[in-house]
């Protein structure tokens, strides 16, 4: 497997409460297996290794972070910066932190914070597929079920054709310079794109698709706490497998 010829740094934008989650605590620092989500994010995510920093945007005045950066087990560089009022505010205050230290063609991954169980064999494949790609990608899944518009009443208008159709997960990666310019374009148009691909298509340019897996979900709602837990038992038990028999399972 060849190393990337550009530095690769990550985002990690934290700064969203997670209102769907009806929890006091926002929904990065709820733990799972014993660790914040946020702690197995960073872990996961440091464990790649060409990665030579993380950034992390931070809501203000975010108390839980101060503490749990003691449990977060990691060799790189983890700086932070304060987030803005959306994602894309985040992600942006994020890429101007790291303007000083990576140049322009260097990689950066982003990654929600609430996706703790991408596997390390996906954040791979999609640092692997991209090497030589002038723009950048994502990974994402097809579709697999029927799809259905609906009206406000929640009637049925019609059926869309799933052909084609892709859910968009993270990390989204693309070269810095890139990334920024084609932010910056979105927040000046007042497009609150809802992530880094939407921005980098809205300046004309079409990110690749890399095939992903489903595990690599966002914890959005209450249950979702326990299929991360599961997912990651999944995970560490496919690993220990693999690492007796000298196989990469892909966990
Ligand atoms: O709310 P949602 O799940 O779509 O948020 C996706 C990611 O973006 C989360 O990790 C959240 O913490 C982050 N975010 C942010 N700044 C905001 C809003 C969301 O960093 N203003």
């Amino acid at each position: 497997m060849g190393h990337l010829t550009n530095k690769l740094w990550a985002v990690v934008p934290a700064a969203g409460f997670g209102a769907r989650m009806r929890s006091e605590i926002p929904k990065q620092y709820l733990s799972v297996l014993g660790k914040p989500v946020l702690v197995h994010t960073l872990e996961r995510l440091a464990s790649h290794p060409d990665l030579e920093g993380i950034v992390l945007a931070l809501a203000e005045d975010d108390p839980y972070w101060p503490k749990e950066r003691e449990q977060v087990d990691v060799a790189i560089p983890v700086t932070t910066v304060t987030g803005g009022a959306e994602r894309c505010d985040s992600v942006m205050h994020a890429l101007t932190a790291l303007a000083g230290q990576a140049s322009d063609n260097d990689w950066v991954m982003v990654h929600d914070a609430a996706r703790p169980c991408v596997r390390n064999s996906d954040l791979r494949m999609l640092t692997e597929t991209l090497r030589d790609h002038p723009i950048g990608g994502l990974l994402a899944v097809p579709v697999r079920d029927t799809m259905k518009r609906a009206d406000y009443l929640g009637n049925v208008q019609e059926t869309v054709d799933r052909a084609g159709l892709w859910h968009a997960l993270t990390p989204q990666m693309f070269r810095i310079g890139v990334l920024r310019r084609a932010l910056r374009g979105a927040l000046d148009d007042g497009n609150q794109v809802t992530d880094e691909a939407s921005a980098v298509e809205a300046a004309g340019l079409q990110p690749l698709l890399v095939p992903g897996h489903t595990d690599n979900f966002k914890i959005t709602q209450p249950e979702d706490l326990a299929l991360a837990a599961f997912y990651l038992q999944c995970q560490a038990a496919g690993q220990g497998r693999a690492a007796l028999s000298g196989m990469d399972d892909g966990g």
